[in-house]
């Protein structure tokens, strides 16, 4: 996919990097995107979330020119799909779910290839390439074969790659699956970079940490929709599963507890009881005074708000398809608490 060397498209006079209504998508008989809108403002980091199989991948695609929608519209980088895709593919940068990087060839003849691919003189490929090397840490390794690189190293070399054109709008499927924590944190890092130099994200996760750290806005795909979009925090207020923990050493005094409030849900192998919380002060201390007034002393109160995990499954888990079966499985054991 070769793109030209246009320099990319300024996005000052466009509110959103991404903009898309009611864009549709079929395989067969099997409707997969049934009309999804994005707004995306420039310089923000967008997170795509779904179980396996929702269309994120099918998202990223259309978006990034690969394949074409059903229906619908979309501008991304200030340039409508459908009408210009040549300017949008030479403003965007797409690193796909599955590698692009050539394992027979070495790093830095990867990089020098996207650079050729994006029309670019000798010298200033020369010159992109070893600093995006450097970037990623991949200045020891760049004369060696990528197929003897770590799965860290060639998903690093991967991004890189997606940045030697310099795109204004960038596209992560799944960029961080099978890394090493350290090797997680360190994408996170160089994506916070790119944002803090204006660059668009639009990413899809399945971690939800990843969304949480990372994400501006968030988007829950499912049953070819979206199904909530805001904030993290956002679409955490919109889930219950926000209590207090309230742990006991003593078994007299968790009993007693437990006797006397009986809305609380029990954990007897903890000695914990838990009270639906929205962890506001007024709510805590009213537990607090509840515990004091029967001259009860708990070990230990914790507060815990609805993460997002709770946000998916709550989101995903009535239409699951059966890719989410595992995943809503193993939030019985949260629930069961409840
Ligand atoms: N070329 C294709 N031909 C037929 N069906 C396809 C094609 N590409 C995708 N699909 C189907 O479209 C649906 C969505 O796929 P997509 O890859 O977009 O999901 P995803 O959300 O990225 O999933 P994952 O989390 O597993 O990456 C799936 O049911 C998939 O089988
Ligand atoms: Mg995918």
């Amino acid at each position: 996919m070769p793109s030209p060397a246009a320099p990319p498209a300024p996005l000052a006079d466009s509110p959103s990097a991404v903009a898309a209504t009611g864009l549709r998508k079929s395989y067969g008989g099997k409707t997969v995107l049934d009309g999804i809108d994005l707004h995306i403002p420039a310089g923000s980091v967008f997170a795509l979330l779904g179980p396996n199989g929702a269309g994120k991948t099918t998202a990223v695609k259309i978006l990034s020119t690969l394949i074409a929608a059903d229906g619908g519209r979309a501008r991304v980088a200030g340039h409508d799909l459908a009408a210009d895709p040549q300017s949008v593919r030479a403003a965007i940068g797409v690193t796909g779910q599955f590698s692009a990087v050539d394992g027979l060839i070495t790093g830095e003849e990867n990089m020098l290839l996207m650079a050729d691919l994006h029309h670019l003189p000798r010298r200033e490929g020369r010159r992109v390439t070893a600093e995006l090397l450097e970037r990623f840490d991949l200045v020891e390794a760049a004369k060696k074969p990528a197929q003897s690189y770590s799965g860290g190293m060639r998903r690093r070399l991967d991004i890189a790659m997606t940045l030697v054109g310099g795109p204004r709008v960038i596209f992560l499927d799944e960029p961080t699956t099978g890394l090493d924590p350290r090797s997680r944190h360190r994408t996170w890092q160089i994506v916070r970079e790119l944002v803090k130099g204006g660059v668009t994200v639009f990413l899809t996760t399945q971690y939800l940490e990843e969304a949480d750290e990372l994400a501006d806005r968030i988007a829950v795909l499912n049953g070819g929709r979206i199904v909530a979009e805001g904030t993290a925090d956002e679409l955490k207020r919109t889930v219950p599963g926000g209590h207090v923990r309230i742990r006991f050493t003593d078994p007299a005094a968790y009993r007693s507890a437990a006797a006397v409030l009986h809305g609380a849900g029990r954990d007897d192998e903890a000695l914990a009881l838990q009270l639906p919380s929205d962890g506001s002060q007024r709510e805590l201390r009213s537990v607090l005074d509840w515990l004091d007034s029967a001259g009860i002393e708990a070990d230990e109160l914790t507060v815990h708000a609805p993460d997002l995990d709770d946000v998916f499954f709550a989101l995903t888990s009535s239409t699951a398809t059966p890719g989410a079966g595992p995943a809503a499985a193993s939030h019985q054991p949260k629930e069961a608490l409840r």
